[in-house]
C-alpha cells in the first residue's frame, strides 16, 4: 500500500531519498473527497514524473468564519482507495500521501490558538484581490499560505493544478515567479483542464467536491452554470462584444431561476465575467472588440444553488 506520511521528518526524509536517486517528483496538493477531477491531475503527475505525492489537508485559513470548514466533505477511506487504485503508465500508483495536521502546517499560529491568525502568512496582490478574492477576501490568502508551505515540504518538481478553479492556479503560477520559487518553478506548475460529468442530463457539469452538498432536487440546476457561460462563449465566438456575451449568460440563467424556483429550488447568479488571464481584472467591451490575433480571455462565473457556491469558466481565444 502507499506510504503516508503525518509528519515533515518522514516527507523529508523520503525526499531526500529521491533527490539523492535523481527522481523527478510530482505532487498534487487537494482537500480531499476525491472526485475524478482530482484523479485527473494525479494521472498527468504520473504520466510526467518518476513519483507522485498527494497531499490532503482541509486548510483551514481559506475558509472565512461563516463558511463550510466544519462541513466540509471528508471521505478519506474512500480518497485512499482510490488512490490506491488508481494506475498510470507501466501501472505506477502514487508514490506517497502527505497527511499533515493543523499543527505540522501551522506550527506557530496553532500553538498560539489565535485561530491561526498570527505567524507568517503569503499575499498575492492584484489578482489576489479581484473575483473570487473580492467575494472571499481570505480565501486567496489562505490559499497561497498554503500552497507556500506544501510546495516547501514536498518540494515537488511538478505541480498540477485544475483550470476548474483557473484564478487560484494563476494567481499560484504568479506566486511560484514573484517568490523566485524554485520547486516548483512557474513552468513547471501546471494547469489541466476541467474534468466534467459524463452523466447524461449532466451537461457537462464541472466536478466539485462542493456538489456533494446538493439536494438532489438543487442538483437539477447546478449544470445550468456551465450552459449559461456556453451561451456566452457562442455569442463571443460569433463576434458579439463582452455585455452582449455576459447577457446571453444571465438570460440563461435567469430562464433557469424561474424554472427552479417553482421546483422549490433558490438559484442566483453571482456574477458571469471575462478577464484577463494574467491580472484577471475584469476586461471592457473595446478591449474585446480591439482583441486582435491571439489575446486570450478567461470567461468565468460563480453561481449560487440554494446554499452552495459553483464556479466555472471556459478560455476563449488562444491559451
Ligand atoms: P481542492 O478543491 O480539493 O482541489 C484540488 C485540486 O483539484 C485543485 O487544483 C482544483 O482546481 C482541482 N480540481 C477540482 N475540481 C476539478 C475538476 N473538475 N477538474 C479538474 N481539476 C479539478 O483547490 C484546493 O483543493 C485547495 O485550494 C488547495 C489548492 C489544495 C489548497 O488548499
Amino acid at each position: 500500500s502507499i506510504p503516508i506520511f503525518t509528519t515533515l521528518a518522514a516527507l523529508r526524509k523520503w525526499r531526500n531519498a529521491a533527490f539523492a536517486e535523481g527522481k523527478s517528483v510530482g505532487f498534487v496538493p487537494t482537500m480531499g473527497a476525491l472526485h475524478k477531477g482530482h484523479l485527473s491531475l494525479v494521472h498527468h503527475s504520473l504520466v510526467q514524473n518518476d513519483l507522485t505525492v498527494v497531499s490532503i489537508f482541509v486548510n483551514p485559513t481559506q475558509f472565512a468564519p461563516h463558511e463550510d470548514l466544519s462541513s466540509y466533505p471528508r471521505t478519506l477511506p474512500q480518497d485512499l482507495d482510490a488512490l490506491s487504485t488508481l494506475r498510470g503508465p507501466s501501472k505506477r500508483t502514487p508514490s506517497a500521501i502527505f497527511l499533515p495536521s493543523v499543527d505540522v502546517m501551522y506550527p506557530s499560529s496553532a500553538k498560539d490558538g489565535a485561530q491561526l491568525q498570527t505567524g507568517a502568512f503569503v499575499e498575492v496582490k492584484g489578482i489576489g484581490e479581484v473575483m473570487e478574492g473580492r467575494s472571499r477576501p481570505a480565501f486567496f490568502r489562505g490559499v497561497a499560505t498554503v500552497v507556500t508551505k506544501l510546495f516547501n515540504a514536498v518540494q515537488p518538481s511538478h505541480a498540477y493544478f485544475g483550470q476548474k478553479d483557473i484564478q487560484q492556479a494563476l494567481l499560484l503560477r504568479r506566486m511560484v515567479a514573484d517568490l523566485l520559487l524554485a520547486y516548483p518553478t512557474e513552468q513547471t506548475l501546471h494547469v489541466i483542464p476541467t474534468t466534467r460529468s459524463s452523466v447524461p442530463g449532466d451537461c457537462e457539469l464541472a466536478l466539485s467536491s462542493r456538489n456533494a452538498y446538493l439536494t438532489p432536487e438543487e442538483r437539477v440546476y447546478a449544470p445550468t452554470l456551465y450552459s449559461a457561460l456556453q451561451a456566452a462563449e457562442r455569442a463571443w465566438n460569433e463576434g458579439r462584444p463582452k455585455a452582449h456575451a455576459v447577457r446571453a449568460a444571465v438570460g440563461v440563467l435567469e430562464t433557469e431561476a424561474l424554472a427552479a424556483n417553482d421546483a422549490g429550488v433558490k438559484m442566483r447568479l453571482d456574477y458571469v465575467e471575462m478577464n484577463d488571464p494574467w491580472t484577471f481584472d475584469i476586461i471592457n467591451d473595446a478591449e474585446t472588440m480591439n482583441s486582435g490575433e491571439g489575446r486570450a480571455f478567461i470567461l468565468s462565473g460563480a453561481m449560487w444553488v440554494g446554499k452552495t457556491r459553483l464556479i466555472d469558466n471556459i478560455l476563449l481565444g488562444d491559451s
